[in-house]
């Protein structure tokens, strides 16, 4: 099973074997879909057998990471979640934190002009702080922020353990039995400290917000809302608490790292093309002048922008292998047995890369969206990039706005370029993506600069709410 960017390992099998290939590892099959006519043969059309999580002893049995929506089975408590999570972030409701989205952006861009070199860490710090106002109300202000920090170090796990197959004890689950102390049993002191890392990301932050309740010094949010809710109408119950817990921080585990890397390939591409970057100020500068940084009311008015989005979310992706689906039953399909139990990858990255769809799928050109100036409704969405079927990304409409605030604000107001060598030539970065579940730029470098003394003041004055 290759471990390192598999979904380019994939991808050369379709050109071998056809866009549907089965393997199996110690008697674990796996099924690649290397085509939108495979996954939504699969995953849309036949959304009741291929919706199901594979059990993952190390990642949901030893670190605890059964709160997840993401890797729960397709049943009954999965539902419950998903709905109290669709209530929460569906497309009509995501407007209520465009507020917040705008207020961490502008939060970015200070500390960008502070210290520009870790804008790496910057862009994470305003994921993490936007999740942590929506869901809990807490305000972060500081970069050391320990609800940060533990979450940082939580989601290191599911990168390392969220891939089935990446540890022995995930395809032959007995090992878990084996003690921690024993040689080889590596793994399972890795899990037992991830564990305490989940239960304090779990737990910690829903306390505060009970204590502020109790105190009456809570802020609006996603979790202060239902425990009022709740007890005002004397339905609170464990059942409810664990589901509204569970569902506070899966937003944080599933929303706060991963619009991040996004936005990283967002500079990566800025500081390659330098044209692209200069026709997506133009529009800015014309739409919304220097006077104001853009707002959510202008988002219609900036067609480029809008592409410079999509092309930000397919270029280099944020999961290129999805995350696996399960089929519940032995199925047949195109003339092919599925046993029951087959983990279904839908190759999301190979999608996202077909160059019938997208000609020069390595380039970032937003201009592959645009017909006339405006979005071309005939070029394949990238909506593939948030996966498959009943389990689409439900943060998605959640992540689209923040991704918009984060180009949007940033061209306004700053120049991003390569940077300079010892002898004054730029080093041109190139796009180097991590393996694992979830997928980042390696650590690059870029110049990041005020556009004008005017950019500058913008970036400095405070928000008015
Ligand atoms: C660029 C940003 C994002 C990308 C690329 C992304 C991608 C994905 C993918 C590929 C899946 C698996 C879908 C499948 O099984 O077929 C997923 C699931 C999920 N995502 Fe996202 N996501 C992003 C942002 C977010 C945000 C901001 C949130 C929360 C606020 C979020 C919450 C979730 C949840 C809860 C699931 C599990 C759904 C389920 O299993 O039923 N995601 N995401």
């Amino acid at each position: 099973m290759p471990r390192e960017r598999a979904w380019l390992v994939y991808d050369k099998w379709f050109k071998v074997y056809g866009d549907i290939v089965y393997f199996e590892v110690l008697g674990q099959g796996y099924l690649i879909l290397g085509s939108s006519t495979r996954t939504s043969d699969l995953f849309e059309k036949r959304s009741g057998n291929y919706s199901d999580r594979v059990g993952m002893p190390m990642l949901i049995g030893l670190m605890g990471w059964d709160f997840n929506l993401v890797f729960m089975p397709y049943d009954p408590w999965w539902r419950r979640h998903r709905r109290t999570f669709h209530e929460n972030f569906h497309a009509g409701m995501v407007h209520k934190y465009q507020p917040i989205q705008l207020r961490e952006t502008h939060a970015f861009l200070r500390r960008l002009l502070v210290n520009p070199r870790n804008f790496m860490h910057h862009i994470r710090h305003a994921f993490a702080a936007t999740i942590m106002d929506i869901t809990y109300g807490i305000k972060v202000s500081g970069t050391d922020d320990p609800y940060i920090s533990n979450a940082e170090e939580a989601l290191q796990g599911i990168s390392q353990a969220g891939i089935p197959g990446q540890f022995l004890v995930d395809l032959l689950p007995l090992l878990k039995y084996v003690p921690s102390w024993m040689p080889g049993a590596n793994f399972k002191r890795k899990a037992a400290y991830w564990k305490k890392v989940n239960v304090d990301m779990l737990d910690k932050p829903f306390e505060h917000v009970k204590e502020c309740i109790r105190q009456g010094t809570s802020s609006p949010s996603l979790v202060a809302t239902y425990i009022e809710v709740s007890t005002v109408e004397g339905k609170y119950q464990a059942e409810e608490e664990a589901v509204i817990k569970g569902t506070a921080a899966t937003a944080y585990a599933a929303g706060a790292d991963t619009t991040v890397s996004a936005v990283q390939s967002f500079f990566l591409a800025m500081a390659m093309y330098p044209e692209i970057q200069r026709r997506g100020q133009a529009e800015i500068d014309s739409v919304v002048g220097p006077n104001r940084l853009p707002s959510f009311q202008d988002r219609q008015s900036l067609p480029y922008i809008n592409a410079m989005v999509k092309e930000t979310m397919r270029w280099q992706l944020v999961t290129p292998l999805g995350v696996g689906h399960m089929c519940s039953s032995d199925d047949e399909y195109d003339g092919y047995f599925i046993p029951k139990g087959t983990v279904v990858l839908g190759n999301i990255w190979s999608i996202l890369h077909d160059p019938d769809m997208y000609p020069s799928p390595e380039e970032y050109m937003p201009e592959r969206w645009l017909k006339d100036g405006q979005i071309n409704p005939e070029v394949h969405d990238p909506t593939t990039a948030f996966g498959f079927g009943r389990r689409i990304c439900p943060g998605r409409h959640l992540s689209d706005g923040s991704l918009y605030a984060m180009i949007a604000l940033t061209l306004s107001v700053y120049n991003i370029s390569p940077p300079m060598n010892d002898q004054g030539h730029p080093v041109h970065p190139q796009p180097e993506p991590t393996s694992g579940l979830l997928s980042y730029p390696v650590p690059f470098k870029c110049s990041i600069e005020p556009r004008s003394g005017a950019a500058e003041a913008l970036i400095n004055e405070e928000d008015s709410d």
